[in-house]
């Protein structure tokens, strides 16, 4: 018989549950105990406790992800936690308008755009990294954040880089991470952000209308453009073409989806390749292979090639995964694992409590690429088991960019340096949403032999 949802089991976290890095593996225990589903009262905010739904688990990712996505708002769910001020863009639509979107972005993804913006790539890696090795140690974490939103904006908006891009870093910074309530008032940082907000949408839409504008003058070209152009260029099934309002949500979305989450995982990456040298050497080794001498940048083809790099980038995806949860509103009711599910329930799924699963991942908390390799390839063997970039029709719409700018930056970096953690325990993966890591990730910058791969003597 159908329990109800009074009866899904409530969990009470210890007190020092929070920002330790250990949020994952915690939920995974609490799966394991209690099921697939359990409860939990955010008391965070005292006056406004809130209740979650936590779902964990292959089944429970195939449910929410595919099989009953009509049940589940991406609306409710994240548009309460990356702000109105963003509008919507395709993280936080629902269908019917999420499908046709979807369908009008899609193009800007596949393999011919993602090797037309790799030479930018490798242009921001070059001039970001080009003085790491005089510097002596750099802080991995705000490097990369500085690479993957320098790519972004280009990439994805055609800004050119330099001030004006930092600036704009500096406001969706500012932004996401809200005020320190340790030196500003809340109140005080509400009006500071009708500000930013203005601010921002005062760079962006300049940009949308210039786009226009060149659209019109040069019509179709068929060229390929960045992302932003190819928003402005898309048009629905009536030869409508999106408003300015949603132009400027789906550059917002793209712009921080497409940084924050790189941000993390290729700080991971990079780290997990400084700790675990043997691994680092067959990476090296198999860049070697491929490389062509050393001078040029990785191709397109070269960097798809590397399969020892992806495991690990996968790996690092497992045990950190950059959305630790995704949030959904419960539109209709629902039955799962023997419990009843109301509408207007607050789900999260939690994807990297998935990650910690013993059953799906052997020794889920060590790091060990080869489990994606024959005849293991545990991510294989149970649908929806790696969900890092989510799955079935929404998943990541940025999966390969991400990857292929991770993938350039690893070699790039690897090529010329030695890297060497500080600290590793001030290394937290932190949060429980959107990852982030609050100590940041220094490491010590060797510079390497370019022709040997060694450090010189
Ligand atoms: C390591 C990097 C990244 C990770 C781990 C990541 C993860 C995810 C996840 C888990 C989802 C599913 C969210 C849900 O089901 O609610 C998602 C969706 C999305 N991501 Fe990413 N992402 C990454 C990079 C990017 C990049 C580079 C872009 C843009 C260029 C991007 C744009 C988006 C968008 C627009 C969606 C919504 C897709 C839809 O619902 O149709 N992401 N991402």
């Amino acid at each position: 018989m159908t329990k109800s949802y009074a009866e899904v089991p409530e969990i009470f976290p210890p007190e020092n549950i929070g920002p330790s890095g250990q949020v994952a593996s915690y939920l995974a225990q609490m799966a394991i105990q209690h099921g697939p589903l359990f409860r939990w009262l955010m008391r965070r905010d005292p006056n406004n406790p809130v209740e979650l739904l936590f779902m964990v688990g292959p089944e429970a990712n195939r449910f929410v992800l595919h099989t009953h996505r009509e049940h589940f708002s991406h609306d409710r769910g994240w548009t309460p936690i990356v702000g109105e001020w963003m509008g919507h863009g395709l993280l936080n639509m629902d269908p019917p308008e999420w499908t046709l979107h979807r369908r009008m972005m899609n193009p800007a993804f596949t393999s011919a755009y993602l090797a037309a913006y790799l030479p930018l790539m490798h242009r921001v890696i070059e001039e970001r990294t080009r003085d790491w090795g005089e510097r002596g140690e750099v802080d991995l974490y705000s490097e990369a954040r500085e690479i993957t939103f320098d790519i972004a904006a280009t990439a994805l908006a055609g800004f050119k880089t330099g001030a004006e891009v930092d600036h704009l870093r500096g406001l969706f910074y500012t932004l996401i991470k809200g005020p320190n309530l340790q030196e500003e008032s809340w109140e005080h940082f509400l009006e500071r952000r009708v500000q930013i907000i203005a601010e921002l949408d005062g760079m962006l839409l300049p940009l949308i209308a210039q786009r226009r504008e060149q659209l019109r003058r040069e019509g179709t070209t068929g060229q390929i453009r960045d992302v932003l152009g190819m928003i402005v260029e898309a048009r629905d099934e009536q030869g409508q073409a999106f408003s300015e309002e949603q132009v400027l949500a789906h550059v917002k979305i793209l712009l921080v989806a497409g940084h924050e989450t790189t941000t993390t995982l290729s700080t991971w990456t990079l780290y997990l390749l400084a700790m675990h040298p043997e691994y680092r050497d067959r990476v090296m080794a198999e860049i070697d292979a491929v490389d062509g001498g050393g001078a040029e940048p990785l191709s397109f083809e070269a960097i798809r090639s590397l399969r020892v790099l992806e495991n690990v980038v996968k790996e690092a995806g497992r045990l950190y995964s950059p959305v630790l949860s995704v949030p959904r509103g419960v539109l209709k009711d629902f039955e799962f694992a023997g419990y009843h599910v109301p509408a207007g329930v607050q789900v999260r799924l939690s994807l990297a409590a998935c990650h910690r699963l013993p059953h799906v991942f052997r020794n889920p908390d060590v790091f060990d690429p080869e489990r994606f390799e024959p005849p293991r390839e545990e991510d294989k063997r149970t649908p929806y088991a790696l969900v890092t970039f989510g799955g079935g029709p929404r998943v990541c719409i940025g999966m390969g960019f991400a990857q292929e700018e991770i993938k350039a930056l690893v070699a790039h970096v690897l090529r010329r340096y030695r890297l060497e953690v500080v600290d590793p325990s001030e290394v937290i993966h932190s949060d429980w949403l959107v990852a982030y890591l609050p100590g940041g990730c220094r490491v010590r910058v060797i510079p390497i032999d370019s022709r040997t791969w060694q450090v010189p003597a």
